[in-house]
């Protein structure tokens, strides 16, 4: 089978294997797992902040901060395309207690103007505003630029609001704005990134911020029942996600645009170009059949359309051998 539904389906190295089997433990919730311990300092230390704190999945890490950096009543902003309003199941209004406010996604950036007015005043009648939301790299395959970032932190910062950053694919965001991890990391107060996406670990996402906020955090962790014990057996994946895999997520990149030009050659298909940042590609297809059951029929897997659009995700367990036999399945559907 060759699985282009998402990075998601990534299978640990060999590397990572043998970590794992090797990794030194302790217990975690106690805070003596060496393994974890080293992932969470060299996380923090990327990202440029205090600490870091494993969690089983990027959702966790997401409604771990929101429940962190809010208070039940409360409001948070989103983008209205925002996976954690999208597709976290509605955690932040039954886990957190808050309100969802939304303003217009232009792929994942907010419009300056709009967003002044969604921050609350203060007024009895109002829930107060408790959080400012970002996804970066955003789930349409567009990366938002430094500048964006800055302005929305800016505008959260005059008003004494937090930003938190879904960075679930942050590293891919960070490879392809060409900067380090730790430039996006300043506009926010907190970030969280997943291991197991194109960096291939298994499980498991960092959530990562100051101290205190890490402190009270680990709390809330405990509470959702996210407190693992011998969890170094998957940090020792982690480790090897931050050592060896981000220096590779370029080549996922590249395959994603040299797949777009592939398939622009089609006549039924129409890549959705302003979006190719990172290792997705959208596309629409003029045909009435579904597209995911012809690949299927060839023993390829791709998720049915959304919203109109089907996606085809690049990554580690692509190479070029599977590549060239999805393109030709592609044409030869097409033909
Ligand atoms: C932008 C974004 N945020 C958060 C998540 C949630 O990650 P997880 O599937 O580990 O819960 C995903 C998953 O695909 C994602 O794409």
């Amino acid at each position: 089978m060759i699985d282009v539904r998402s990075d998601t389906v990534t299978r640990p190295t060999q590397a990572m294997r043998e970590a794992m089997a090797h990794a030194l433990v302790g217990d975690d919730v106690y805070g003596d797992d060496p393994t974890i311990n080293t992932l969470e300092e060299k996380a923090a230390r990327l990202l440029g902040k205090e600490a870091a704190m494993f969690t089983p999945s990027g959702t966790f890490a997401n409604q771990c901060a929101i429940m962190t950096h809010t208070r039940r009543g409360e409001e948070i902003i989103l983008t209205e395309d925002a996976h954690i309003l999208q597709h976290e199941a509605g955690a932040p209004a039954l886990l957190s207690g808050v309100n969802m406010r939304t303003g217009k996604s232009f792929l994942g950036k907010y419009d300056l103007a709009e967003l002044e007015t969604l921050f609350r005043g203060e007024d009895i009648h109002y829930p107060r505003t408790g959080l400012v939301c970002l996804e970066n790299a955003h789930g349409s395959g567009a990366v938002i630029d430094l500048e964006h970032m800055k302005a929305v932190h800016d505008m959260a910062k005059e008003r004494g609001v937090p930003v938190h950053v879904d960075g679930a694919r942050l590293f891919n965001a960070a490879v392809s704005l060409g900067v380090d991890a730790s430039k996006i990391a300043e506009q926010c107060e907190s970030v969280c990134f997943c291991l197991s996406k194109g960096l291939m670990a298994p499980v498991g996402s960092l959530l990562v911020g100051s101290e205190k906020f890490i402190y009270h955090a680990r709390r809330n962790r405990k509470l959702m029942g996210g407190g693992m014990r011998q969890a170094g057996i998957l940090a020792a994946a982690g480790i090897l996600s931050l050592d060896e895999q981000v220096g590779r997520l370029h080549l996922d990149h590249a395959r994603a645009k040299k797949l777009a030009e592939e398939l622009e050659k089609l006549p039924e298909v129409h890549v959705e170009k302003d979006r190719l940042d990172i290792n997705m590609v959208f596309f629409r297809w003029d045909d009435e059949r579904p597209l995911e059951e012809e690949l299927l029929k060839r023993n390829i897997l791709m998720n049915g359309i959304e919203y109109g659009e089907y996606r085809i995700v690049m990554h580690g367990d692509i190479d070029d051998e599977k590549f060239e036999a999805l393109m030709q399945a592609l044409r030869d559907i097409c033909s």
